[in-house]
């Protein structure tokens, strides 16, 4: 039998959401959160405010030891509510700058720095050690939280990822998106710490056939089964 909703209280564990961009993760994420009734954490946003205080400062994305200087110096906020995302960066909010063509094409070499992933990481472990919640990123079930109650990574066809990501963003063409999102794919996966992968024990969902009622749907159920069996 499905359910609506979880009871409150009933998912006290940790959902680790992993996978590459385009097979809505983010939406998955957030409408999972819902349901289960617990907080939400994009650590994508986090890799994101980190870039945008290297742009801001005027430091090439690929100089690693100026990124590690200026992203020592910082801080980022993230709330945790699924219905009221807000990424705020020394005090002010950059939850639309975080989202722009810039950053984003800037984002895959700053996150691949190890002094930035060590600070974030260490930031995002207090943020899930806070009580129950659902993580999405790209090394949760591998890094950050290997003991999560469930592990998922999302898959989907580049051509369906492409067509996403197309849709979000009339003014580029199919085939330019899959072109970038091939490139930080391959950027994400090749980089030498916590690239992009499964994580060991974590369940593959191929969403290319579904739609995101459908991999909610499916995501809560497997939550509160795993919540039952305590
Ligand atoms: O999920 P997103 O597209 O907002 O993520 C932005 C970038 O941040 C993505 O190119 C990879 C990086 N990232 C990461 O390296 N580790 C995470 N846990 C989350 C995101």
């Amino acid at each position: 039998m499905t359910r609506e909703c979880a009871d409150p209280g009933e998912f006290t564990g940790v959902v680790a959401l992993d996978g590459p961009s385009g097979t809505g993760k983010s939406t998955v994420a957030r409408r999972l959160a819902e349901r289960l009734g617990v907080r939400y954490l994009d650590t994508g946003a986090m890799y994101r405010a980190a870039t945008v205080a290297v742009l801001r400062a005027g430091i090439d994305p690929t100089d690693d030891d100026q990124v590690a200087k200026c992203v020592a110096e910082i801080v980022i906020e993230v709330s945790t509510d699924p219905r009221h995302q807000r990424t705020v960066l020394d005090g002010l909010d950059v939850t639309a700058e975080i989202r722009t063509p810039q950053a984003t094409a800037a984002v895959s070499p700053v996150s691949a720095v190890a002094a930035v992933r060590k600070k974030l990481v260490a930031q995002q472990r207090e943020l899930i050690a806070g009580g129950p919640i659902v993580a999405e990123g790209r090394d949760i079930g591998s890094v950050v939280w290997p003991d999560a109650e469930l592990k998922v990574f999302l898959t989907a066809s580049e051509q369906v990822r492409a067509q996403r990501r197309a849709a979000e963003r009339p003014n580029r063409s199919v085939t330019e998106v899959a072109e970038a999102i091939r490139r930080r794919d391959t950027f994400d996966s090749s980089r030498a710490i916590s690239p992009l992968r499964r994580a060991d024990g974590a369940e593959v969902v191929d969403t290319s056939e579904l739609d995101i009622n459908e991999v909610v749907e499916l995501l809560t159920q497997r939550a509160l089964s795993v919540a039952s069996r305590g």
